[in-house]
């Protein structure tokens, strides 16, 4: 484990390396306590550079076994080796030379799962950050580009499988059982893309003729028996290679592509080139055993990973500063896949619904950091939502502004002008400027400030001069360490929305630039004036989710049902009425700590019906519109001074107002809704699966609830359904006969699928209230709970900490004890996964004085333990500065 240093990286201190490697020949010989790698690099001292320089190859935690430089043994005086780090001291005089090394590593006691380790006997390799270097030392940064050649060797009975990067050369049988392969990838890439897997697997095989007819065999490898689980998985795939061929041009580049799916991973997937490693909960899928959100998580990672190989293989980062020119951008790549696969409007709904969620209250805590940070002294901790999705958004925003052809035009000046290189965010800037013509400079703060800027507007109507105005004011919070920030510049999407819901038009507009449905905010005020209305429209903004921010309006009940219920643009149409929900729910709050019933109005219910009914309207839509907003999502929005419990309180008591109000309207549409034809994992399919489910959780809330969610559970025919139920009956009976019969079914039935006892783990897990600590502790000694495995880690006590507001917040910090146990007991083994457990404490300050002690006093006993790794101490220090 590597412990801290306190060493902090800084973006201004990049600069090349010396040396380069052009050239990378591995050879394996796997065994899973003695693995031998040889590693035989071609070093080139880059022009300019004294020969005297020496060379420092990176290492963690590695054992030189042998090192010879033009095939001559290195003398020790030569060079000096420490777990850590290599330094050749006096390399050879010439530009060029062979550096032979030879490590040992123990594939089947790494535990933190980087670098080379065993996941159910299969060997496999982790790599992206920097987990190279826990296999041979080498200049383990993105910038070092390099050809590989690749050669396994492992006992045929027990690996027979044995695949690179690449292409396949060669492959045999040598003395004792033996067997080996070759694999050579022709282009050149940083170490983080290196993988290998080798074991006994089985193989789901297809193919795909590219645009200019190129024959690609493609392979999905899973565990022996699960091959009919991998079959959506291929045909994801299949959609993403056509669907880059025509949305931006990219054609696969080699002759196979092959990807694995191991049951031990820290990540989602991860997109070494042409052999994509992925958690298995992200391939393997049928109607028994997945829901419809985790078929629409298969496709969007396989798409992500596979987009990848031309935005961060073809072209990479020059340094992990630059992690979101990969990740922001691959991101906003499956966005749009998803986007048209399924239906734009609901897409889009849900991806803001996650950065809320996520994005938000990072970037208004602790860990808030630029899309491109500027330091970091664990890179691991910086696999954000903010460099994912809100560099994601910033991507969206430039095409946004520029137009879809400016945009696509920018996009192949991009893949033209960087190909085969290792580029920055201000490389990437820079062909949009260049293909539109526009200065970017203000537009740039979005990579390098953080915080979630916010608008508060107000709405004037002038009926004698026929003038409507805005007044719009933008401010940025400050973050952790930026406590001044520039303004901004905000492409701001706008309607002007008449009495029967058509557009209203304008004759003339001054005080801001005005484009395509755009305002462009780029000062403190801008006060945006439209003439020629005569009548008081109602305005409808930040359309679609245009820019990342908060924006308080100034506008009426009056208005927002009106949206709600007319907006032409359904994003907005579903903000209005979220809006209407959260704006109630927080005043149910402030009734509940004050001692009062809390009372909602009836227009709400109304509203909520009518949308539930309204046959225009797509399911998926319907069933997004009717979710409430999550305890968590009240809470960031109240701000200060949180009582989980009041929370609660208050979401249930609108949730059964709404059901109440709509009682006889929800069963006949749930009765409607039942599944009639073959299950079908389609769009159109999972949206009248969500509706029905979403209806039969308020339904569940009246007299004779907990029966009709038991019948749901007995009668369903597939996984959506039947976890649905689960849920429903373990979150709002908890402790009822009906509840435990099919917790206790439920078991009984998956019992050997350790990803459907997932669920299981993470239904209990989420159960509200104060007895769930408890009885979270009693699942961590289940048979099917391992500490080990950061899936079964993730459902249980991710779940717990992170989705389980009154459970995890109990009054006495018991959740938190349990908490901080357990991540150090995580930490032991896998200090990346415990890291990204640690951030649940994040939004510790918003809490209530009482519990807020005790996050903080959790904090600090976690801040205390000596040792700890550069991973947890990072979090654990922020998240207390
Ligand atoms: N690069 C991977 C992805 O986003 C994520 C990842 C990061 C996986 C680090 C493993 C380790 O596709
Ligand atoms: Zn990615």
């Amino acid at each position: 484990m590597r412990t801290d240093t306190g060493h902090v990286f800084k973006l201004e201190d990049y600069r090349p390396s010396d040396y380069l490697i052009p050239r990378t020949s591995l050879g394996f010989r796997l065994s899973p306590d003695a693995t031998h790698v040889t590693a035989l690099l071609t070093i080139e001292r880059r022009e300019g550079v004294a020969a005297a320089a020496p060379l420092v190859l990176d290492g963690d935690g590695l054992t030189l076994l042998g090192v010879a430089v033009d095939g001559h043994t290195l003398p020790a005086s030569d060079y000096e080796a420490t777990p850590d780090r290599l330094t050749i001291l006096k390399p050879p005089a010439g530009q060029r030379f062979e550096l032979r090394l030879e490590t040992e590593v123990a594939p089947a006691r790494n535990e933190a799962l980087m670098g080379l380790y065993r996941s159910n006997n299969v060997y496999c390799t982790q790599c992206e950050a920097e987990g190279f270097r826990r296999i041979t030392y080498f200049l383990d940064r993105p910038d070092i580009l390099s050809v590989y050649t690749v050669r396994i060797e492992a006992p045929h009975n027990e690996a027979p499988l044995l695949l690179s990067n690449g292409n396949p050369v060669e492959s045999g049988t040598l003395a004792d059982g033996w067997h080996y392969a070759v694999w050579h990838d022709p282009f050149p890439k940083p170490c983080y893309l290196f993988a290998l897997v080798a074991g006994a697997l089985g193989k789901l095989a297809d193919s795909f003729t590219t645009m200019s007819g190129r024959h690609v065999e493609l392979g999905i490898y899973v565990e022996p028996g699960k091959k009919r689980l991998a079959g959506y998985a291929m045909d994801a795939l299949k959609r993403s290679m056509k669907w880059d061929e025509e949305a931006f041009g990219r054609e696969y580049d080699l002759d196979v592509f092959n990807i694995v799916a191991v049951s031990d991973f820290n990540m989602g997937a991860m997109e070494n080139k042409g052999l994509n490693v992925f958690n298995d909960k992200y391939v393997l899928a049928d109607e028994e055993t997945a829901t419809d959100a985790d078929f629409a998580n298969i496709e969007a990672i396989i798409a992500h990973e596979y987009f990848h190989n031309w935005t961060g293989n073809r072209i990479t980062c020059r340094d992990w500063f630059q992690l979101c020119l990969k990740e922001g951008l691959t991101v906003y790549r499956d966005h749009e896949f998803s986007a048209d696969q399924r239906s734009r409007a609901v897409k889009r709904i849900a991806e803001v619904r996650t950065l809320r969620a996520h994005q938000f209250p990072e970037d208004q805590g602790p860990l808030a950091h630029p899309v491109r940070p500027r330091r970091y002294r664990e890179i691991n901790n910086f696999y954000t939502a903010t460099v994912y999705e809100k560099g994601s958004e910033v991507v969206r925003m430039i095409r946004t502004m520029l137009g879809p052809e400016t945009f696509r035009a920018g996009m192949d000046l991009y893949f033209e002008r960087h190909d085969g290189e290792a580029a920055t965010i201000e490389d990437f800037l820079k062909v949009f400027e260049d293909v539109s013509g526009r200065d970017l400079a203000q537009f740039a703060l979005w990579y390098h400030q953080a915080g979630t800027p916010n608008l508060t507007v107000r709405s004037t109507h002038n009926a004698a001069a026929k003038e409507f105005s805005l007044e719009i004011e933008q401010s940025v919070p400050p973050t952790p360490s930026e406590s001044r920030k520039r303004l901004m510049h905000i492409p701001l999407a706008f309607g002007l929305v008449g009495a029967d819901g058509s557009p209203v038009a304008w004759t003339a507009v001054e005080g801001a630039a005005v484009d395509d449905g755009l305002i462009h905010i780029r000062k403190r005020r801008h006060t945006v004036r439209f003439s020629g209305v005569s009548e008081r429209p109602s305005v409808s903004l930040n359309r679609g989710f245009s820019a990342p921010i908060t924006i308080s309006v100034q506008q009426k009940a009056d208005d927002q049902f009106f949206l709600a219920a007319h907006d032409s643009d359904a994003f907005s149409r579903w903000q209005a009425f979220n809006t209407l929900l959260t704006d109630a729910l927080i005043a149910a709050f402030r009734q509940i700590l004050g001692g009062k019933q809390p009372v909602f109005a009836a227009r709400l219910a109304e509203l909520a019906g009518s949308i539930a009914g309204d046959e225009a309207l797509e399911p998926a839509y319907r069933a997004l519109a009717l979710a409430l907003p999550g305890e968590a999502d009240i809470a960031r929005d109240i701000g200060k001074g949180i009582d989980p419990d009041a929370i609660f309180a208050a979401r249930e008591a609108l949730a059964r107002a709404i059901a109440e109000a709509n009682r006889e309207a929800f069963l006949a549409l749930y009765d409607g809704l039942a599944d009639k034809g073959p299950f079908s994992p389609d769009a159109a399919s999972a949206g009248r699966r969500a509706l029905r489910n979403i209806l039969l959780d308020y339904l569940s809330l009246l007299p004779g609830g907990a029966a009709l969610a038991a019948r749901h559970f007995t009668c369903a025919t597939n996984m959506t359904d039947r976890a649905a139920a689960l849920a429903v009956l373990a979150h709002r009976h908890s402790g009822t006969a009906e509840a435990d019969d099919a917790l206790t079914a439920f078991e009984a039935r998956y019992r050997g699928d350790a990803l459907v006892l997932d669920k299981w783990f993470q239904i209990q897990a989420g159960v509200p209230g104060a007895k769930t600590v408890e009885k979270v502790r009693e699942l961590t000694r289940h048979p099917a709970f391992s500490i080990a495995n950061p899936n079964r880690v993730r459902s249980l006590i991710g779940t717990f900490s992170s989705a389980n507001q009154t459970g995890f917040h109990r009054a006495d910090g018991e959740g938190y004890r349990f908490f901080v146990e357990t991540v150090l007991e995580v930490e032991k083994r896998n200090p990346q996964v415990a890291a990204r457990l640690a951030t649940a404490l994040r939004s510790w300050r918003s809490l209530e004085p009482g519990r807020q002690a005790k996050a903080r006093q959790a904090l600090l006993d976690m801040a205390k333990v000596e040792n700890l790794s550069a991973d947890l101490r990072d979090i654990v220090e922020r998240t207390l500065a």
